[in-house]
């Protein structure tokens, strides 16, 4: 832990398969900047629980979760990887900080008023508190940035209020974070729905590549993608956005910039175009599939990056937590 660097947190939900778009959008964000920030990075399964899981699936996507970051080059000597519900912090803290939060307010996020409407049948206390449960995640590691996905602007918005909340009501206990919205590759759009962002519930099963998908399917799904009628392959997401959306995928699979990949094609049919955008997808995952096999059959190393994990973020967490109790009065031994 460099002192001089900036500290970062961000997670991700074990649930659903990834897709491509979460490969641009974060795993492939966090191998750069584990180079820059002190990084804290969790596999959040607490979260997840606050729509039904079956319990199978979610032991097992988890490890898969954590395989696939290994992987794509998450390293854990860079960074401290762990699981959320082996830090027992985020949990207490979330506790105090609902104190500091309204009902209110938790009742008009966007994200909570979606998620009752499709899971209407099991809108529990969770879902309403998943915001808090968030904002102890960032708050305990005192990070400075938090890159996101836009779909999470308001919740690290209430992460800040709620820091600021605290600090006011007592003395400055929590950094108040920043989000970090990831500009290059952040919106990758469906590929049978290129106005829509590529999802990992997707109802199209063709519109999203998933990292798990073979070969076959890839290439499959790219030859299918919707473009236009057009036929001219330049990069102009207002009027073209199916072929724009397919070039800024092999601009970032083949590491060309966007007009490179417009003018290697330029006069070439649509056909070849979105092989030639399937091959270079299937080429750079093929590698990554095979590592997160084989890193998926030693578990005694996964649990090992597991525990060095935990061990690390408790310890900073932990800090924290004694701070934060304290300032409120809870009598401490
Ligand atoms: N809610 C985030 C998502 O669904 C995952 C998450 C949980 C998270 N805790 C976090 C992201 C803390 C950033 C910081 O993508």
């Amino acid at each position: 832990m460099e002192e001089s660097k900036k500290f970062l947190y961000s997670a991700v939900q074990p649930t659903n398969n990834l897709t491509i778009g979460n490969y641009i959008g974060a795993i492939r964000n966090w191998t750069m900047l584990q180079n820059d920030y002190n990084c804290y990075f969790a596999i959040a399964n607490m979260h997840a629980i606050t729509v039904r899981q079956t319990p199978a699936v979610l032991r097992q996507r988890t490890l898969s979760l954590l395989a696939l970051y290994l992987a794509c080059g998450v390293d854990p000597e860079k960074c401290t990887l762990y699981l959320q519900s082996h830090v027992p912090a985020h949990a207490e803290l979330c506790w105090v900080l609902n104190t500091f939060t309204y009902v209110g307010e938790m009742e008009r996020m966007t994200q909570f008023k979606d998620k009752s409407a499709r899971h209407a049948e099991n809108i529990n206390m969770g879902l309403m508190d998943y915001p808090v449960l968030m904002a102890a995640d960032i708050l305990l590691y005192q990070a400075d940035v938090v890159p996101v996905g836009l779909d999470q602007r308001q919740h690290v918005e209430i992460a800040r209020d709620i820091a600021q909340r605290f600090n006011n009501a007592y003395s400055p206990t929590f950094k108040v974070p920043e989000a970090l919205y990831m500009k290059v590759g952040a919106k990758i759009n469906d590929l049978q729905d290129p106005a829509k962002k590529m999802s990992k519930s997707g109802e199209n099963p063709n519109g999203s590549v998933f990292l798990s998908d073979d070969r076959d399917t890839i290439i499959r799904k790219f030859r299918r993608a919707v473009t236009d009628s057009d036929l001219e392959i330049r990069y102009d997401p207002e009027t073209k956005p199916g072929v724009s959306n397919l070039l800024s995928i092999y601009s970032v699979f083949s590491g060309k910039t966007v007009e490179e990949a417009a003018a290697e094609f330029s006069g070439k049919g649509y056909g070849d175009f979105k092989a030639a955008v399937g091959e270079v997808v299937a080429d750079r995952l093929a590698p990554i599939q095979a590592q997160q096999q084989k890193l998926l059959a030693d578990k005694p190393y996964l649990d090992g990056v597991l525990k060095k994990g935990a061990d690390g973020a408790a310890y900073a967490a932990n800090k924290t937590l004694s701070k934060v109790y304290k300032k409120i009065g809870f009598y401490q031994l």
